[in-house]
């Protein structure tokens, strides 16, 4: 089971012991690697279409890992009673994230991949509680995926950290484009929308100081 590199950061953050519950599994290629290569005892998959489920079932059995994994056809986390403690939402939009995370929210750790609104998601989840720990960008077939990993911890988040990640030495590359994006963003919205542009403008400033920093560091 050859995993995606977004998949794979994702998968980076899961440890054998997690009890795990994938909302939004699609095609179930994350559980399955989970459960071939981290032997997670405990592994649901679930998802809101029953045509997703079907051919997630069909996956799971060509690798005959019907006894190491559970799919549940529900939205988000409603109905899940097993005693999980690490939740994945990935390659869902952030609205819909925080939709699932106002239910009971039971995990311990939660890993997100949302395709937008990064900042929000950050402020969202911070506010319920939990920490940002760690974050990983991703360039993937001309595509920036930021994979954030919170856990139930208090840790103090910068107001920067909330616009633009926790800084990771490891993506240099990765601020670089996102600094293209953002700089083309800003070339689109008009001057007159001062308020639009303001939060574009303060990334680009936290991205060139998180490069800044590399620098700093090679000298
Ligand atoms: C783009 S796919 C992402 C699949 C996989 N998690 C990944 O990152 O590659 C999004 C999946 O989320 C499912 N989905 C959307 N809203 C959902 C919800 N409220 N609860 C559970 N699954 C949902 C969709 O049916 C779809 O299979």
């Amino acid at each position: 089971m050859k995993l995606s590199k977004r998949l794979l950061a994702i998968a980076n953050y899961i440890n054998h012991e997690d009890k795990v519950v994938d909302v939004g599994c699609d095609h179930g290629y994350l559980d399955i690697y989970l459960a071939l290569n981290k032997k997670n005892k405990m592994i649901i998959a679930s998802d809101i279409s029953p045509l997703v489920i079907k051919a997630t079932q069909e996956n799971i059995a060509k690798y005959n890992l019907e006894d190491k994994i559970k799919v549940y056809c529900t939205d988000g986390i409603k109905n899940i009673r097993e005693n999980y403690d690490t939740l994945i939402l990935s390659g869902l939009g952030a609205h819909t994230i925080i939709q699932i995370l106002a239910k009971d929210v039971k995990a311990k750790k939660i890993i997100i991949q949302s395709n937008n609104h990064w900042d929000m998601i950050r402020k969202h989840v911070v506010k319920m509680g939990f920490g940002l720990f760690s974050e990983k960008l991703i360039y993937e077939k001309k595509k920036l995926y930021s994979i954030m990993l919170f856990k139930k911890k208090k840790n103090h988040i910068m107001f920067q950290e909330k616009l633009v990640g926790v800084y990771n030495e490891n993506n240099i590359e990765e601020y670089k484009i996102w600094l293209h994006i953002i700089q083309n963003i800003l070339t689109s919205i008009p001057k007159k929308h001062f308020f639009k542009r303001l939060k574009y403008q303060k990334q680009l400033k936290y991205i060139k100081k998180y490069l800044a920093k590399k620098n700093r560091a090679v000298c």
